[in-house]
Order: C-alpha cells, then structure tokens, then sequence
C-alpha cells in the first residue's frame, strides 16, 4: 500500500484532488466519537450506517461492547480473506441473518450452514447452471424493451423517482429467466411497497437481536409484507409443480425448471415444492433487490458527470455502430463497467455481512470468543481511507489506474468472496450493463438539484427518500 493512502487519514483529505469536476455524492456524515450503548441503539434504529463514527472509516479492527457480549468489526484486508475464504467453515453465518429473513426467505441457501447448505448450494448451483449467461440474454433485453418503453413517458425532462423503476425492471427480469412470466405492473408495486416496508421493519428487528432484547413484535410486522411477496411466487410454481404432475413434464427452459430437476449426487434427492419455493424466493429477493439498488445509485451518480455519458455513448456507438447491444457488444464496455463498479464500490447494495465465530479465535490480537458476531462491511472497506485514494469520490476511472486496481484486488467485495459468493455475480453484471448501457444511448440523465438522496443502511443500502433523475432524449438509435 501506498505512503500517500496511509497518510490519507480521515481530515477531509478524503475528498478529491481530481481535475475533472470531482463529484462526492451524499453519505451520512460520521459522528465525531463513538456512539453510547443508547445513542447507537436510537440511531441505528432507523439506519446502521448513521451508527458510524470517523474512525469506522479508518480503523482495522473494532469492538463493539453490548449486553450480551462483543460485536467485532474487521476491515483489514488479511482478516476479512481469513474469515470469508481461508477459514469460511470457522466463520459460518450467523443465525441473526437466518431470523431476520426466515419469512421472506424461508430456510434457503443464503441463510443456511454446514451440510444444508452444501445440500442446497449443489442443487442450487445444477438449476443456475442452466440459465448459461447466454441463454438468459434474450430475457433481459426483453425486460429491458418494456423498460425503455415505459421510460419513453417521462423522459420530457420532468423529475422522475427512479427506484421503483429499477425495482420494477429486475423483478420482471427475475420473472422472465426464473420463471418464465412476465410481470404484471400491479404485483411490481405490490412487490416494491412490501418489500421497503419489510426492510424497515428487519432493520429494527436486526438491532433488538443484536441487542438481546424482546423483538418478537417487530418480526411479526415483518410476517405480513413478506408473506405478500411469498404469495405471489408461491401461486406460480404450485401451477407448475400442478402442470408436471398432470402431464409428466414442463416445456420451460427456466431457473424454476431446473430447480425442480436437479438431482443431489450425494443424496440422490430433490428439493420438495416447500424447498423449492423458498429457494425461488430468495433467489428472486438476493437476485433483484440488490440489483436495483446499484442501478438506482448508479443513475444518480451519472447524472452528476454529463462527461462520463457522453464517453459511454462513444464507448457504445464504437462496439455496436448503431446496432443492438448484444450479448458480445456488452462484454466491451468498459466505462460502463468501471461505472457500476464504481457504484457498488460507493452503495454496496449488500452493506455488511454477519459471520459467527464458531469456535474462540484470535483475530489480529483480540481473543473473539465462540458465538460471537463479526461483521465484514464493504461499505467501510470499500471506503476505507487507508485502502482507496480519495475514497468519497465517485471516480470510475479509478480501476483503470495502477493504485485503482491495486485495491479492487484486496479491498472490494460487493459480492463478497469465499464458499458463500454471489451466485449471481456475473448474472448481476450482465443485466446492469445492459440496462445501464441501454439507459445512457437512449436518455441523457441530469440530475435534480432540489433533491439529494439519503442513503440508509437496512437489509440492503438505500435512498431514505427516494432518487431523482430526470431523463431527455438523447434522439439518438431511437
Ligand atoms: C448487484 C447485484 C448483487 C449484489 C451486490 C449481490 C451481493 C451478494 C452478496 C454480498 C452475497 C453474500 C452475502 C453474505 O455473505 O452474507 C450474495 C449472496 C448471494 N446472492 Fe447475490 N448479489 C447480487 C445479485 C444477485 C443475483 C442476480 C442473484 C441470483 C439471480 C444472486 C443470488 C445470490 C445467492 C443465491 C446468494 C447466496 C449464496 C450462498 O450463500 O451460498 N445475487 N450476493
């Protein structure tokens, strides 16, 4: 690591020495010290990233002392490889997740451990397997058809919320590559409002688990918005559970198809309609809520840099020559790429990760005693001032510079690493290049003075209030 990021520590030195109209987008501004046991609890009520203090941002390793015991905190690089690769099966996930999410997501690979999850991940791997990065492609650029025509209505320059559209656009991708349907615009609202108000219920539920205090009544709130997302998945595979049993098979080439094939080497089983729907759920949650949230952030951050657009623009018109951004022209932009890197890198969607220690072990010199939490955040490493030259800016170029590429390798984990890996990373990717891309040639995106957004940690990190844009015409392969 450089001398100059080691010297980079938190003094407002964090923000930019780039010529180029540097744009630091809006995050809570970190308290002075460190909160007390009261004050953490009321801030984090509502948000984790408003617990944070200066230090957060610059320290390797921290404790957290509460009732009940200590949360660690790692962010030096080392340890994180040591807890989420090297020593993943010492370090499984916490139960906490698995509370937290059971009602959305049932008892499903992103919150299972040991020889359930092996179970699940195998099956789960073979049914991902068949939806080959190609084979999808057709069904995103057919989401993102009806995506552009819906935003054709509002690109007059009005201001426009941006979130429920990325939502809206990756659930129906979900829809159409999971379960071959098309989703309807009532159940893409339905599905919006109930997941932001399960988001805000988990985070507070989050906070009494960690506190070891009553959260029976804030799970139950989060009982109702989970179980209207549930139904509206559940009806779809039980008609198709119903359609294989009547006729001995189905025609769909899809993820739910493969998921109710796939055949357990080991065990020689398969998932049963309840295991299926569960994994149905949370691929459909992991793999769209997610997605949308690096989506709405990374309009935002355009809208600020006219510059960029326009050089994405080049970047198409020179891979595609007017032509359709298919499936090999996407794998060559890469300015849209270093975009949504860069927007994971500033609003990972997915802000911290829960691990458990499972046995006492020594992490750096602190003794963390079996059972307790340790936390790994990609937002602090990911804006770690000993890790990142000028780590608030927003700076796509970065990755194409030798200090740029020197973190990403040890200090970026949007989809986290080891074992537990995103299984759908380069499904993710695809998707956001293609709608980005198709965003950028289409609309020029400004942004809305009036309107800064306001980020907030809860299950995923999102815009208390939303995120405008407004798009134009750009007239251009219209
Ligand atoms: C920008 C989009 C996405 C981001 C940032 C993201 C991020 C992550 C992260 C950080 C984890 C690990 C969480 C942890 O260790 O606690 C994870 C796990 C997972 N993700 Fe994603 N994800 C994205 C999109 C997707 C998509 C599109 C799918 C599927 C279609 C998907 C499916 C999964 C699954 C199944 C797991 C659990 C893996 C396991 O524990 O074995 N994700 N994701």
């Amino acid at each position: 690591m450089s001398d100059q990021k080691k010297d980079n520590a938190f003094d407002g030195e964090r923000v930019s020495r780039c010529p180029f109209a540097p744009f630091i987008p809006p995050y809570p501004k970190p308290h002075k010290t460190k909160s007390s046991f009261f004050l953490r609890f009321f801030r984090g009520w509502h948000s984790w990233l408003h617990v944070l203090f200066e230090k957060s941002y610059s320290m390797r390793m921290g404790e957290i002392r509460q009732p009940g015991g200590s949360v660690f905190m790692v962010n030096e690089p080392k340890w994180v490889k040591h807890i989420l690769v090297d020593e993943a099966r010492a370090f499984p996930k916490h139960d906490l997740m698995h509370q937290l999410l059971e009602p959305l997501l049932g008892v499903s690979i992103f919150t299972t451990n040991g020889e359930v999850w092996e179970r699940q991940r195998r099956l789960v791997d073979q049914a991902f397997a068949q939806a080959r990065l190609q084979l999808v492609f057709p069904a995103m650029q057919e989401s993102v058809a009806a995506l552009l025509s819906r935003l054709d209505k509002v690109a007059d320059g009005r201001d426009f919320e941006v979130d429920g559209e990325m939502t809206y656009v990756t659930a129906d991708v979900m829809f159409r590559t999971i379960l071959s349907e098309t989703l309807a615009e009532v159940d893409a609202k339905s599905i919006y409002e109930s997941f932001l108000q399960f988001q805000k219920h988990a985070q507070r539920a989050s906070l009494l688990l960690m506190y070891h205090l009553w959260s029976w009544p804030v799970r139950f709130a989060c009982q109702k918005p989970a179980r209207k997302i549930r139904r509206i998945l559940s009806e779809i595979i039980s008609r198709r559970f119903e359609e294989v049993k009547q006729s001995g098979g189905t025609s769909k080439q899809d993820i739910l198809s493969g998921l109710m094939e796939a055949t357990d080497p080991v065990a020689g089983d398969r998932f049963t309609y309840k295991e299926t729907v569960d994994q149905v759920c949370m691929l459909f949650l992991a793999g769209h809520e997610t997605s949308a949230s690096a989506l709405a952030w990374s309009l935002y951050l355009l809208s600020h840099r006219p510059d960029l657009q326009e050089r994405m623009r080049e970047e198409i018109q020179e891979h595609t020559a007017g032509g359709d951004l298919s499936f090999s022209a996407i794998r060559k932009l890469r300015l849209t790429s270093n975009v949504f890197r860069e927007a994971l890198r500033l609003y990972p969607p997915v802000g911290f990760f829960v691990r458990e220690a499972a046995q006492d072990s020594t992490i750096r010199d602190k003794i963390v005693p079996a059972g307790s939490p340790v936390l790994i955040s990609p937002w602090l490493i990911q804006r770690h001032c000993d890790l990142w030259e000028r780590p608030d800016e927003f700076d796509p170029d970065r990755f194409d510079s030798t200090d740029g590429k020197e973190s990403s390798k040890c200090a970026y984990l949007p989809f986290s690493a080891g074992p537990r890996v995103c299984v759908g990373m380069a499904f993710a990717t695809q998707e956001a290049l293609l709608i980005l891309s198709s965003i950028v040639r289409r609309y020029k995106i400004e942004p809305v003075k009036s309107h800064e957004p306001r980020p907030v940690g809860r299950v995923t990190v999102r815009s208390d209030n939303g995120i405008c844009v407004r798009l134009k015409s750009t007239f251009s392969s219209l």
